[in-house]
């Protein structure tokens, strides 16, 4: 397909993540290369949705190490429990954060990010990595981006 997004502005946000999944699918399926694919999907999200930082940390022995991202830089290694990354890949849950400081062992890599959704990404029960959006707004993620981007992840676990 064409390296470029078709982008719908002016519909809902998950009338908008229908719009970019398949997108995302068609600009991966056949590609082989695991950075490729992931850094793609990085920017898709961030150019269609203007997220202040959007990225994957892969699990590596017993930390989370920093993968393609799109956003300012970020920590490069998250033990497991710690943050909200390394929450998430301990509970193998999704974890919607409405509001970082509330949450206890936030890891701030900035101080512009307010709110935050970590997803993890399961191969065979087992989290492989995880996907962490931040916002510069509070409360910015909700149901919407949980149900859009967990489909998403179950798309990527196949990309390792
Ligand atoms: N805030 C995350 C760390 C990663 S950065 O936000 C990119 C956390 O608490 O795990």
């Amino acid at each position: 397909m064409a390296e470029e997004l078709t982008l719908d502005t002016t519909l809902t946000k998950a009338e908008q993540y229908r719009q970019l999944l398949p997108q995302i699918e068609a600009l991966t399926t056949g590609e082989p290369d695991l950075v490729a694919n992931l850094a793609n999907t990085a920017a898709a999200l961030r150019q269609a949705f203007g997220f202040f930082w959007v990225g994957f940390y892969l699990v590596k022995g017993d930390e989370l190490v920093l993968g393609p991202f799109q956003g300012p830089i970020a920590c490069t290694r998250i033990r497991k429990g710690k943050g909200v990354c390394g929450s998430s890949w301990a509970q193998a849950a999704t974890l919607l954060v409405p509001d970082v400081e509330q949450f206890p062992g936030h890891i701030a890599c900035s101080s512009e990010s307010k709110s935050e959704i970590v997803v993890p990404v399961l191969k065979d029960g087992t989290v492989v990595a995880v996907l962490d959006v931040d916002s510069d707004q509070l409360n910015d993620f909700d149901e919407a981006d949980q149900q859009a981007l967990e489909q998403l992840m179950g798309l990527a676990a196949a990309w390792f």
